[in-house]
């Protein structure tokens, strides 16, 4: 597999101090139909998710529900973290943990490489500390607080109180890749995405980096400095790591070149860890930067980001339980354009819902299925000469292909999916002129009936390959009703960037019949 397409992609990883809710499973759907797409086209793919378990947050909740840290993090992880992974379809390849050796090594191997070679160096530090974000913060950062903190200095981010910190610590010397960072966001425009996340990080840099505090010596809950074994290594420091740990950092030289760089899916709270500290900590180390910082925006409820500790987080399987796994990765992708905020509704969800998966794709399948049943006793016909209408069906499912990968690459898998939804549009427009019950009703038109037939029997095809990344379930559903894996095999194994070519499903295949993809949800259910 050619170096130019591999493809790594990471989520940040959770604190799973408390449970998920709908914005973590966001980055992890994004994340999931990106590496999806990019595996089912070929690509040598990698996927990496996982927890943060070290640190003052993780140790706060731990200790306020009366546990160790690292039994509280085994009771989240295995029944809260894992779960999500389920509730949502998410295919990743690997989980990593941050209290897993392979990646306690491996942190403590980076840091004694930049102290051995003078990028760390000991000092004094006093500021404001925000456990929630587990981050130092300038005074322009915090606000007055309201209600139960009247009055107090809180976080814009977590309206907590900071706390006034002042130690003695490692700082690791960030103040001297100022200008190495600024050139690396001028050489490659692309590092940092979207465009105003970029000007953010380029603002930021140019005033002038300052050292990093990386070590903590009030709690031991971390991995220890390996040469001061009454320091740990800083949560942030410590979580960045994981994205090399994960692949062979440090001991499998193979692996690491063959999967990093990776593209990172971030917040865009945590924006300037991954695109600042992360490359300047790599730069140091003598690494390679990452591929692609990539920050999607926040999904907000009544207009503030959607958060467990303002008590307007919303569970994933609230959503899964009543609509499906499917439809949550379709409208989360589908509504918000990639790197932007969102609204959550469920009026929204729901509308969307029965519009377009059920009226529009769901139902568009079952019509082709129970016509070809009907008309043609379950096996798909030759079709005749093409039409102007059938040609015009094939330059859309095309042009859908070629437009949804460049989607895909350009990281906007909200126009990947309104690419390939030309096709349902256009198939269900195409039924309606075409009038499959009228020409079955004429013995002349057969030929015409075939032709029709097999049209949209050959869009279902794209579109089941196309969408696979995105509707996982439905797609395979769709796959097996229209018979396409004895002539064509898995549809996982289907190439996506060959989805558009015309003419694979073979005439003479045989269909089955198909339960509703999407259905009717009972608006008892959407009122409770
Ligand atoms: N542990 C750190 C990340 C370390 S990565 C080396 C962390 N964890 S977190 O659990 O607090 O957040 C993880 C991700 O969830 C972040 O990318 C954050 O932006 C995202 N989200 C949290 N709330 C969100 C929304 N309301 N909407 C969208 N994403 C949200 O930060």
């Amino acid at each position: 597999m050619p170096a130019d397409r591999s493809f790594y992609i990471t989520t940040p990883i959770f604190y799973p101090s408390d449970v998920p809710h709908i914005g973590h499973g966001y980055t992890e759907v994004a994340a999931d139909v990106l590496s999806r797409w990019h595996r089912q086209a070929g690509d040598d793919t990698w996927s990496l998710t996982g927890t943060d378990e070290h640190g003052q947050k993780m140790l706060r909740t731990a200790t306020a529900n009366d546990m160790g840290p690292r039994e509280w993090a085994d009771k989240l992880v295995q029944e809260s973290w894992i779960p999500l992974l389920e509730t949502l379809d998410i295919a990743n390849d690997d989980f990593i943990r941050t209290t897993q050796p392979r990646h306690e090594q491996g942190v403590a191997a980076f840091i004694q490489k930049l102290y051995d070679t003078g990028f760390i160096e000991a000092g004094d530090y006093e500021g404001f500390y925000c456990v929630g974000c587990e981050e130092y913060k300038q005074t322009s950062e915090l606000v007055t607080g309201t209600g139960k903190y009247d009055g107090e200095l809180v976080c814009a981010i977590h309206s907590i109180p900071v706390e006034l910190l002042k130690e003695r610590n490692y700082f690791f010397r960030m103040s001297r890749f100022t200008d190495r960072l600024l050139a690396l966001y001028e050489e490659r425009p692309d590092f940092v995405q979207p465009d105003s996340a970029r000007n953010e990080v380029v603002q930021f840099v140019k005033q002038g980096l300052d050292d990093l505090s990386i070590s903590r010596s009030t709690f031991d809950w971390g991995v220890p400095v390996p040469w001061d074994t009454k320091h740990v290594v800083y949560v942030w420091f410590d979580a960045l790591l994981n994205y090399v740990t994960a692949v062979g950092f440090d001991g499998d030289e193979a692996t690491l070149n063959r999967r990093w760089p990776a593209t990172h899916l971030v917040g865009k709270d945590i924006l300037r860890f991954h695109a600042v500290i992360w490359p300047a900590m790599l730069m140091a180390a003598g690494l390679e930067v990452p591929k692609q910082v990539f920050a999607h925006g926040w999904l907000l409820v009544g207009g503030e980001k959607m958060s467990k500790s303002k008590l307007t987080g919303i569970a994933p399987n609230q959503i899964t339980d009543v609509f499906g796994s499917d439809a949550f990765r379709y409208y989360f992708l589908r509504a918000i354009p990639f790197g932007q905020d969102g609204s959550f509704s469920w009026e929204d969800l729901a509308a969307r819902y029965q519009a377009e998966l059920a009226n529009g794709f769901g139902n568009l399948a079952s019509r082709v299925i129970a016509m070809l049943t009907r008309y043609r006793g379950g096996v798909l016909p030759a079709p005749g000469e093409a039409s102007e209408r059938d040609l015009g069906i094939r330059e859309t499912v095309r042009r859908a292909a070629v437009e949804a990968d460049l989607a895909i690459e350009r990281m906007a898998p909200h126009e990947a999916v309104a690419a390939i939804w030309t096709i349902v549009e256009e198939l269900n427009g195409y039924i309606t002129l075409e009038e499959p019950w009228a020409l079955a009703k004429d013995p002349e038109q057969a030929g015409r009936l075939d032709s029709v037939l097999a049209t949209a029997a050959e869009g279902l095809r794209a579109l089941a390959v196309l969408l696979s990344p995105v509707l996982p379930k439905a797609t395979a559903k769709l796959w097996t009703a229209l018979g396409a894996e004895p002539a064509l095999g898995l549809l996982l194994d289907q190439r996506l960037r060959a989805a558009g070519d015309w003419g694979k499903l073979p005439a003479g295949t045989t269909v089955q019949a198909l339960e509703p993809l999407f259905p009717r949800i009972d608006p008892e259910v959407l009122n409770a």
